[in-house]
C-alpha cells in the first residue's frame, strides 16, 4: 500500500456501468508463471441511460501482454493501467474485450488469487480476489457465464478441474488440457480452479426428483483414508437441505478439493467448493470428536451456500450477512437435527457471548450489515457471520417454522439468479407474514449489544404476575445512541416450590425501550425462566438468588436455560471470590455451586453431553469479557482455585464417571456420533478436575489413557491434561512420543503445537519461539500460525498478558512478519492487541506501544491499516 486506503461506503453504492455476459478464460499454467487469456462479452448496463462513460476493470498485481477491442489490438494510447484499474474507452453497447495477462502463483504468499498450495495449483477469489487472476469488473452484482479452459504439464496435474461440467480435453505432448462449462450465471467471486496430482473419492447422491449427482473429493494421495467422513456429511446436508428447505442441487457433479494452504475455513465456488484440509478430512486416530463435527457443520455450511449465497447471492459487500448469516443459521439447524440440539446451542450461545458480544464491545464493533469498510476482508466477522445467524434466528422465532419456511421458499422463487440485499430477505418474511418488520431491521444497521433489565412483582390477591423489562443498547463507534429493537423474549414461568411448569414458553415481544407484561391467573409468586434458549442476542440482567439458580439448574424444562442457570451460579461464585482475591484475601467459595454440580452428575435422566456442559466453568475467557476491567492474572488463578475446590469436593462422583466412561470407550468401537461424543466429554471433563488433585493413581490413569486410546479425542484430552499440569516430565515424554508418530501428518501436528501453545503452565513466550523454530512450523502456512500464534494469543492468556508486556511484543514482532506475507492473516492475528481498553492501565499502555510500532512499519497492508486505525482510535 502506498498511501492511505480511501472508506467505501453502502450509501455510495451504484448499479454497474458495463455488465459481462459470457466470460471465457484460458490458463496456461507453469512451474514459474501462469498466463491468463481472458474473452469478456460486455453490454452497456441497458437499465442506466445510453451513455458511454469509460470501462474501468479491477486488476491487482496483474502484468498486462495483450489487449483487444472487439479484436483490434489496442495501442498504448488506448488504455490506462494503474496499480488497481484498467480503463478503456468503448465506442459500442455490445462489444468483446481480450486480454493476457501473466500472473506468478508460485510467488503469492497472500493465498487469494491463483495460489499454490503443496504441489497443486488453486484459487480463492472471495471477496476480491478475482482481480487477482485477471481484469474484470469484480464485484458481486456482474454475474457472468463461465468457460475455463486450462493447461499444465500431464503429469505433475493430472487432475484439472474448474466449475460446473467439463465439456471437453486433450493432449499435446507433454501437456494436457480441459475444458469446464458452467450453466449458472455467477459473481467472479464463486470462480475456482485447481489443477494437482490428486486422488479422488467417489460416490453419487439421488436428488428429490430422481436426478443422479456425482459427488466428489480430491485429496493428496496420502489422505485418501481421510475422506469418508466429509463424503457422509455432504450427504446427510443434501438430503437435508431438499428436506427442511425444499432445495434440491443444481449440477450433475459436485466436487470438494482440500488443500493445506488456506486463509479461513472453506468456500463454496460453485460445483467446486475448496477446503481448508483441517475442515474436510478426518479418521478417528488423527482427529478429535471436534474436528468431526466441525467437518460436518463446514461441509453443510458450504453446500448450503449453493442456494443461500450463490443461486441467490449478494448485490454488494455490506450484503455479505445475507448469505453468511442465513448459511451459518442454517448449518447450525442442521449440526441440531444431526446431534444433539441442547448442546449445539450451548456451544454457540457461548461462543458468541465470549468472542462476538467482546467484538460488538469493542473499537471494531461494527453492524450486522456494515455501512462503510476499507478493506472487505475485514469484515469477516463473528458479528456478520454469528450475529448475523442470530438475527435470522429471531426471523424464524417471531414467525414460526411455518411461516418463516414460507418466507425463504418465497426469497428463492423471487430472486433465483438475483444479486439482492438483506432489505430483500426480510421484505420475503414481510410478505408472507403481512408484518411490518422496519423497526426488527434495526438489527442489521445497529451495532452492539442490547442489554436487557428485568424486574419482576406479584400480587398475590390479583393472581398476576408483572415482569417489567428496559432495554438499552450501548454506543459503539460512530453510533452513539440507539434506537429500541425488536427482541423476542422467550420466557417460561416455574412454579417455585415445585419446579412445575406454570407457563409453558411463551415468546414475549419487546418494542419499547420498557415495557411491562402481564400473566394473569398466577396461584402464587412464581420463578421465571428468561430468554429461554437465548432467544436474543442480548445481556440480560435479573437479580437471581443463588438459591433461585440452583433451583433452576435442577428444575427448568428448558435444557438451555439449566445450563444456563449453572453458569450464572457459577459467575456469582467466582466473582465474590475474586473480588476477595483482589483484596489480598483468600478466596472462598460457595459450597452452593458444588452442591448443585453434585446433583447433577447424580441425576439419571440427563445425558452425558449435557452433563459436560454444566459440570464445565465458563471459560477465563469469558469470565474476564463481564468484567469492566479485565484482572488476567487474578481470575486465572481464583478460576484455577475454584476447578480445584470443586474437584475436591466431588471427587467420589467424578471417579465413579471417568471410570465407567474409560471402561466403556475401551469396549466400544470409536464413532464421532452425538451419543458417544457426549460420554468422551464428559470423561474428558471429570479426567481435568481429577487431575487437578495430584494423586498418583490419577496421573497413571491419565498416561494410560494417553498411551492405549485408540482414537484421537481420548488421546488428546489426556495429553493436554498432561501438558496442563505440573508433570512437565510425563508430559514432555508424551509429546515426544506423540510427535514420533505424527510428524508426518500436518493436521495433527497442528493440534501438538497447539496444545502446548495454550497452556500457560507449559508455555511462556520463549517456548513459543522454540515452537516456531520446530520443522514442522511454517509462517507460511495459516493453520500453523493459528496452532501457535493464535492459540497463545486467545487460549493461553496468563502467559499472553505476561506483566512484562513479552507476550504483546512477541505477537506484534509476528504480525509484522506476516504482515508482508499475508495481510488477510496479520490483520486476523494482530486482534488480541485492539481490545487494549479493556486491561489494566500498564498493560494498556504496553500494547498500545506495540500497535503504534506496527503502524510505523515502513509497508503496511491496507488490511492491518484498517485494523489498527480503528482500534487506536
Ligand atoms: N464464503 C466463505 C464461507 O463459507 C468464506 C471464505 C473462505 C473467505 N475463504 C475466504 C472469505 C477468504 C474471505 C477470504 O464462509
Ligand atoms: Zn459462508
Amino acid at each position: 500500500m502506498t498511501h492511505t486506503p480511501k472508506t467505501i461506503r453502502l450509501a455510495d453504492y451504484r448499479a454497474p456501468d458495463y455488465l459481462i455476459h459470457e466470460t471465457h478464460l484460458h490458463f496456461e499454467l507453469y512451474d514459474d508463471h501462469a498466463l491468463v487469456h481472458a474473452h469478456l462479452v460486455l453490454e452497456r448496463n441497458p437499465q442506466l441511460d445510453d451513455s458511454l462513460p469509460p470501462l474501468v476493470l479491477d486488476g491487482v498485481k496483474l502484468e498486462l501482454k495483450h489487449i483487444a477491442l472487439d479484436d483490434r489490438v489496442l495501442g498504448a494510447g488506448e488504455y490506462q493501467v494503474d496499480e488497481e484499474s484498467l480503463r478503456l474507452q468503448p465506442e459500442k453497447n455490445s462489444f468483446t474485450l481480450d486480454t493476457t495477462v501473466r500472473i506468478e502463483p508460485q510467488n503469492n504468499t497472500e493465498l487469494e488469487g491463483l495460489y499454490r498450495s503443496g504441489g497443486m495449483f488453486c484459487t480463492q477469489c472471495e471477496a476480491e480476489g478475482f482481480r487477482k487472476i485477471t481484469y474484470y469488473l469484480d464485484r458481486p452484482d456482474v454475474m457472468s457465464s463461465f468457460t475455463t479452459t486450462l493447461s499444465a504439464d500431464k503429469q505433475q496435474y493430472p487432475v484439472l478441474l474448474s466449475n460446473g461440467n467439463k465439456i471437453d480435453e486433450g493432449e499435446e505432448g507433454e501437456r494436457h488440457w480441459a475444458s469446464w462449462e458452467d450453466p449458472h450465471k455467477k459473481p467472479a467471486y464463486l470462480f475456482a480452479l485447481v489443477a494437482g496430482d490428486l486422488w479422488c473419492v467417489e460416490d453419487s447422491f439421488t436428488t428429490m426428483s430422481g436426478r443422479e449427482v456425482t459427488l466428489r473429493m480430491f485429496v493428496e494421495p496420502q489422505n485418501a483414508d481421510k475422506c469418508q467422513h466429509g463424503m457422509d456429511s455432504l450427504k446427510k446436508s443434501m438430503r437435508w437441505d431438499e428436506e427442511v428447505y425444499g432445495r434440491e442441487y443444481d449440477l450433475d457433479i459436485f466436487m470438494i478439493v482440500a488443500v493445506d494452504d488456506f486463509n479461513m475455513g472453506a468456500m463454496e465456488n460453485k460445483g467446486l467448493n475448496i477446503f481448508n484440509s483441517s475442515c474436510v478430512l478426518a479418521k478417528p486416530e488423527n482427529s478429535t470428536d471436534a474436528a468431526f463435527q466441525r467437518i460436518e457443520s463446514i461441509v453443510a455450511h458450504e453446500y448450503f451456500h449453493n442456494w443461500s449465497g450463490n443461486r441467490v447471492t449478494c448485490r454488494d459487500w455490506f450484503q455479505l450477512s445475507l448469505k453468511e448469516g442465513f448459511t451459518v443459521f442454517r448449518d447450525a439447524e442442521f449440526s441440531a437435527d444431526m446431534n444433539s440440539r441442547t448442546v449445539k446451542r450451548i456451544e454457540d450461545v457461548a461462543y458468541l457471548r465470549t468472542h462476538q458480544f467482546a467484538e460488538d464491545a469493542g473499537p471494531l464493533a461494527h453492524p450486522v450489515r456494515p455501512a462503510e469498510y476499507m478493506e472487505i476482508s475485514n469484515f469477516y466477522t463473528l458479528t456478520i457471520y454469528e450475529k448475523g445467524a442470530e438475527v435470522v434466528r429471531m426471523l424464524h422465532t417471531l414467525l414460526g417454522a411455518e411461516l418463516f419456511r414460507k418466507g425463504s421458499d418465497l426469497y428463492f422463487e423471487r430472486h433465483d439468479g438475483q444479486a439482492v440485499t438483506c432489505d430483500d430477505f426480510v421484505a420475503a418474511m414481510e410478505s408472507v407474514s403481512g408484518r411490518d418488520l422496519t423497526r426488527f431491521k434495526l438489527w442489521y444497521s445497529q451495532a452492539g449489544t442490547p442489554v436487557l433489565q428485568v424486574s419482576d412483582s406479584y400480587d398475590a390477591e390479583k393472581q398476576e404476575y408483572r415482569l417489567q423489562v428496559r432495554q438499552n443498547c450501548p454506543p459503539t463507534p460512530g453510533q452513539p445512541v440507539k434506537e429500541p429493537m425488536v427482541i423476542p423474549l422467550a420466557t417460561g414461568l416455574l412454579d417455585a416450590v415445585t419446579g412445575e411448569e406454570v407457563r409453558g414458553t411463551q415468546v414475549l415481544e419487546l418494542t419499547e425501550a420498557s415495557q411491562e407484561f402481564i400473566f394473569t391467573g398466577i396461584a402464587s409468586q412464581p420463578l421465571p425462566s428468561l430468554l429461554r434458549g437465548f432467544s436474543a442476542p442480548v445481556r440480560l440482567e435479573y437479580a437471581y438468588s443463588r438459591e433461585q439458580l440452583a433451583f433452576l439448574l435442577a428444575h427448568d424444562s428448558d435444557g438451555f436455560n439449566r445450563w444456563e442457570a449453572g453458569q450464572q451460579l457459577a459467575i456469582q461464585v467466582f466473582s465474590e471470590a475474586l473480588t476477595q482475591q483482589q483484596n489480598g484475601q483468600t478466596p472462598a467459595f460457595d459450597p452452593q455451586l458444588a452442591q448443585a454440580l453434585s446433583k447433577v452428575l447424580a441425576d439419571t435422566q440427563l445425558d452425558e453431553a449435557l452433563k459436560a456442559e454444566i459440570i464445565s466453568l465458563p471459560s477465563l475467557a469469558y469470565l474476564l469479557e463481564l468484567q469492566t476491567e479485565a484482572d488476567v492474572a487474578n481470575s486465572h488463578v481464583v478460576r484455577e482455585a475454584l476447578r480445584l475446590s470443586l474437584a475436591q469436593q466431588l471427587e467420589q462422583p467424578l471417579r465413579e464417571i471417568y471410570q465407567q466412561l474409560r471402561e466403556q470407550a475401551r469396549a466400544t468401537d470409536y464413532r464421532p456420533e452425538a451419543g458417544q461424543i457426549g460420554r468422551r466429554r464428559l470423561q474428558n471433563m471429570t479426567l481435568s478436575y481429577l487431575m487437578l488433585l495430584e494423586q498418583d493413581d490419577i496421573l497413571a490413569a491419565c498416561i494410560a489413557q494417553f498411551e492405549q486410546a485408540d482414537n484421537m479425542t481420548e488421546r488428546m484430552a489426556a495429553l493436554a491434561n498432561l501438558v496442563n499440569n505440573p508433570v512437565r516430565e510425563q508430559a514432555e515424554q508424551a509429546l515426544a512420543a506423540f510427535e514420533q508418530e505424527f510428524a508426518v501428518d500436518p493436521l495433527v501436528m497442528d493440534q501438538w503445537f497447539s496444545v502446548q501453545a495454550s497452556s500457560p503452565l507449559f508455555s511462556d513466550t520463549a517456548q513459543i519461539r522454540q515452537l516456531m523454530q520446530h520443522p514442522a512450523f511454517s509462517i507460511k502456512n495459516p493453520n500453523k500460525v493459528r496452532a501457535v500464534l493464535g492459540a497463545f494469543s486467545q487460549h493461553n492468556l496468563p502467559q499472553f498478558h505476561a506483566a512484562d508486556g513479552s507476550g504483546y511484543a512477541l505477537l506484534a514482532e509476528q504480525v509484522a512478519v506476516l504482515d508482508g506475507l499475508n495481510p488477510q492473516i496479520s490483520a486476523r492475528m494482530v486482534n488480541p492487541l485492539t481490545r487494549w481498553q479493556r486491561y489494566q492501565p500498564r498493560q494498556q499502555q504496553q500494547m498500545r506501544a506495540e500497535l503504534e510500532k506496527l503502524q510505523q512499519l515502513p509497508k503496511i497492508s491496507r488490511d492491518l491499516f484498517e485494523v489498527l486505525e480503528k482500534s487506536l482510535g
